[in-house]
């Protein structure tokens, strides 16, 4: 194997090229990796449009950049594929913060119940799911279902926010969290409010979303700020990325406290090239769990499109 860190960035660059058509392999990208793996991958987006492009690639490999939860969704719609993870120790902490035994509690305690989970979690606690969802279609999906009484987990923000739309059901939260968007404090936000246009992701805190302009995804905050001039943006710091390529004339204003993913910044370039070369970092998930967990994912993209 060539040394990587003697090469330079065209070299690396012509060596991806050759080993993406030798091994048939595609990149997908989430919007809060670092600009080198966004600069070379074949689609960027936001969970849901990832999740939903990958069952449209007829390439063999799938190289998704991105925390475990993703990689692990990949291959449960798409079996068939060899899915890679560029660093396999990129995990989302909030994944973590909910059990399949809170769940089973709660199947007992409510008849009319449906577990929503957000795609932020393990293949196991999706195998114990009625229903996914990602940020930019859970109050639709939500509103969807018969059921009156909603789990909704891991994300106590995203579960709060959608309530406030959806006062006709009656929505559970468990007390998981996102620690980049957990944390975003609201003094420099209140600066802000009035003066600037604020986007906040729904993972962040009440306090901080009763302030914002617009709420949404990743997609769906990179969609609306071009209609401004002068924008704050608060969620992690690699939607920037794409904020600046796509409008080069928008003020973009950063939080001094900056949101950074630390998992999502595990990966760079280097680890792209590597996993594909020596095809590691496999992502394997038992049939068992597959196949339950399956069920919820298609119906997250049946009731999502
Ligand atoms: P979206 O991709 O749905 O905006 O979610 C952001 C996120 O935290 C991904 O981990
Ligand atoms: Fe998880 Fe938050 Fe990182 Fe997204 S930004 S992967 S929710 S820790």
């Amino acid at each position: 194997m060539e040394n990587l860190e003697k090469l330079n960035l065209e070299d690396k660059l012509q060596k991806l090229k050759k080993l993406k058509a030798e091994k048939d392999a595609v990149i997908l990208a989430h919007y809060y990796v670092n600009k080198d793996i966004q600069d070379i991958a074949d689609y960027i987006g936001d969970s849901f449009f990832l999740a939903q492009k990958a069952t449209e690639l007829k390439e063999k490999t799938i190289v998704m950049a991105g925390v475990y939860f993703m990689g692990e969704s990949v291959k449960i719609l798409n079996p068939s594929k060899n899915v890679l993870m560029p660093d396999i120790e990129a995990d989302c902490p909030m994944a973590h913060m909910i059990s399949v035994e809170k769940i089973k509690e709660m199947r007992e305690k409510y008849d009319d119940l449906a577990v929503v989970t957000y795609i932020n979690s393990t293949a196991e606690i999706k195998a114990y799911s009625d229903v996914c969802v990602t940020s930019s279609n859970a109050t639709k999906i939500v509103n969807k279902l018969k059921e009156k009484n909603i789990f909704f987990v891991p994300d106590r923000n995203l579960g709060d926010y959608i309530k406030k739309s959806l006062p006709n059901k009656n929505i559970i939260l468990n007390d998981g969290y996102c620690p980049v968007h957990d944390e975003i404090n609201i003094d420099e936000i209140k600066f802000y409010k009035g003066k600037v246009k604020i986007l906040a992701h729904p993972e962040c805190r009440k306090e901080v979303l009763d302030l914002a302009d617009f709420i949404g995804s990743t997609k769906a905050i990179i969609n609306e700020a071009g209609k401004y001039q002068d924008v704050l943006v608060v969620t992690e710091e690699g939607i920037f990325t794409e904020l600046n390529k796509r409008y080069p004339n928008v003020k973009f204003r950063k939080l001094s406290n900056r949101p950074i993913c630390n998992d999502m910044k595990k990966l760079n370039l280097d680890k792209v090239i590597e996993v594909i070369e020596n095809n590691e970092n496999q992502i394997n998930v038992s049939k068992e769990i597959r196949d339950k967990a399956l069920i919820p994912l298609k119906r997250m993209l049946d009731l999502g499109a």
